[in-house]
């Protein structure tokens, strides 16, 4: 029997439920303990194409890494202006072209509904890499990882997830994947930056949230906080983007305030949200999470070529 993800696209964790997230954890602790000469057979052969319309430096590299642990190549376009974008070529042309050359296709794009679109037309499968405002599934998909790796589980906790929750796509791709979990989320943003209403309704039919404001009063109980960068690139209005910025620093005078063992993640690239004098303690795991990131794409990626699965 093949496995659920063999040929598959991975374009929303909206597409998943809590079986499919487990097939993955167990996957990813399978390329973790393996052999690395036993992983390198994984994708022997294969090619992995991407095609990054935005800038990125954790999903791209990772998935390269990941494609080569597994003996296979990566071919890709890092920045669209140096492809024939530029001269006016269409996305879908652009993705149906990458998938004749390649045995799957990653894409990051600024628009929504871009992965959803591409997979349409792609001869391979297609792995969403962050589209729009929308999502990034394997950036969820690695968050859970870490979370479960670093706490031993998801159910029950309190997480509190921390920023700028109307533009991070990152968020979405989370909650609608915590939705499979029995967590207790608290989101924690200024006012203009709250989780949009268009996507509450969906997000509220599996998982119960509270929201709030003020980040050293709801900081005290948690579990897991999961900080975000206010996402200057996504603002239309530039005055809009000052009134907020900066307006959460997670310090060392914070983190006395919190559990022992709280976990602080983030899916980075960080500004100035969480003080570098953090790094070095404990709590801190979005370094972590960052390597589990490769690991769970090497993870996907071996389910996405392999009719066996790992
Ligand atoms: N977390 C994340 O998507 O990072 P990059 O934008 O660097 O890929």
């Amino acid at each position: 029997m093949s496995n659920t993800f063999f040929q598959k696209d991975i374009v929303s964790v909206r597409d998943f439920d809590r079986e499919k997230f487990e097939e993955v954890f167990k996957a990813t602790d399978k390329v973790i303990e393996m052999n690395p000469n036993e992983r390198r057979e994984l994708a022997r052969g294969k090619t992995l194409g991407y095609l990054f319309f935005e800038p990125s430096t954790r999903t791209r590299l990772s998935f390269e890494a990941a494609m080569a642990s597994l003996g296979g190549t990566s071919i890709g376009i890092a920045d669209a202006s140096s492809s024939s974008a530029k001269k006016g070529e269409s996305l879908a042309d652009t993705v149906r072209i990458m998938s004749l050359y390649s045995d799957v296709v990653v894409l990051r794009h600024q628009l929504d509904g871009s992965s959803r679109f591409a997979a349409e037309v792609s001869e391979r499968p297609l792995i969403n890499a962050g589209s729009g405002t929308e999502e990034h599934p394997t950036q969820a998909i690695l968050d859970l990882y870490t979370i479960r790796k670093e706490k031993g589980r998801i159910d029950g906790l309190k997480i509190g997830i921390v920023g700028d929750l109307k533009y991070g796509r990152t968020v979405y791709s989370l909650l609608y994947a915590l939705g499979n979990y029995r967590a207790n989320v608290r989101l924690i943003s200024p006012p203009s930056l709250k989780v949009r209403s268009d996507s509450t309704y969906e997000i509220r039919k599996k998982l119960a949230y509270t929201e709030a404001t003020d980040l050293e009063e709801n900081l005290t109980d948690l579990d897991v906080v999961y900080v975000t960068r206010i996402q200057k690139e996504r603002f239309a209005d530039m005055e809009e983007y000052v009134k907020v910025k900066g307006s959460y620093k997670l310090g060392p005078e914070l983190l006395k305030k919190m559990k022992d063992d709280v976990i602080i993640m983030h899916p980075l690239p960080r500004l100035d949200e969480i003080s570098h004098k953090l790094d070095s303690t404990p709590n801190a795991k979005y370094f972590n999470q960052a390597k589990y990131g490769k690991d769970a794409r090497a993870a996907l990626l071996a389910l996405v070529l392999n009719e066996k699965g790992i």
